[in-house]
């Protein structure tokens, strides 16, 4: 089994939601995948031994995910639970994960949950009102707009969560920490290297000259090739070229010419 590596707080995020949940505040996290958003909320719900029940919206999330669904076995009916409620009575923290692709019915099924009165009426099963338990802490994300099938947060859900995280990709040397924690060889100066053409994509697809921009995923994973003996003009090729082929030869060919610039013939 593969150990889990420990989260590196480098901007202090721990602190911001530590000081939401004593005082309650539902908190917002926005940043591009793979700036450590999902790792932050477990190593939080950690430190505070707390359950972490998990929903990670897509087109596909139907209100059912949340709520429940009424099932019927045997002749008697009986209600499963949804996420959103098992939740709100466990008193455990809610992890809602990029709720700006989810349909924005769903989204609003939510909203009543969140507001400060924090319980929901089950128009699905009994009609009963379910109120969150003391302890019930809510923790989301979302994506900038830049990425696709992402859609702009309703504003009344947004004011739900006051407090906001902003996580983009880390200093260069804080990367390399980051990507450290992964890793087991010393390959510090080659992994430098491959943060350095990490950065050169993020800002060529930033001002969209290029169609994608490698997250720590990348970062990482160009560290576990050299760990596994790839060179590291290979793995920069496999982990941060191809994917360009996507987008056709110019794009892939114009990354490919970087890769040699920087990682040699
Ligand atoms: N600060 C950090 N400390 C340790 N590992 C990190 C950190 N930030 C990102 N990572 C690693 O980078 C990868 C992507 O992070 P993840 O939390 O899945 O990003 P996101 O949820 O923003 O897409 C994971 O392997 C994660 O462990
Ligand atoms: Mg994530």
């Amino acid at each position: 089994m593969v150990k889990e590596a420990s989260y590196l707080d480098w901007n202090n995020s721990i602190q911001i939601l530590n000081k939401a949940h004593q005082a309650d505040l539902f908190v917002l996290i926005i940043g591009p995948k793979g700036t450590g958003k999902t790792s932050l909320v477990r190593d939080f719900a950690k430190s505070k031994n707390a359950k972490l029940e998990s929903i990670n919206f897509s087109l596909r999330t139907r209100e059912s995910h949340l709520i429940g669904t009424k099932t019927l076995t045997n002749g008697t009916v009986s209600f499963e639970e949804g996420l959103l409620i098992k939740s709100m009575n466990e008193g455990s923290m809610l992890y809602l994960d990029e709720i700006n692709s989810a349909e924005a019915d769903v989204l609003l099924r939510l909203d009543e949950a969140l507001d400060d009165r924090r319980q929901i009426t089950l128009k699905e099963s009994t009609g009963e009102i379910v109120k969150a338990k003391e302890g019930w802490f809510v923790i989301a994300t979302i994506n900038p707009l830049t990425h696709s099938g992402t859609k702009e947060l309703p504003p009344q859900l947004l004011s739900r969560f006051p407090v906001r995280i902003r996580l983009e990709y880390p200093p260069e040397d804080i990367e390399l920490e980051i990507v450290k924690r992964h890793v087991s060889g010393n390959h510090d100066s080659e992994i430098v290297q491959a943060i350095k053409l990490a950065n050169i994509l993020r800002q060529a697809a930033a001002v969209e000259e290029l169609f994608y921009s490698p997250s720590l995923r990348e970062t990482i994973a160009f560290g576990k090739l050299l760990d596994g003996g790839m060179s590291p003009k290979e793995s920069a090729k496999i982990v941060f070229g191809n994917v360009y082929t996507q987008w056709g030869n110019i794009e892939y060919q114009k990354v490919n010419d970087i890769i040699t610039s920087m990682f040699g013939n």
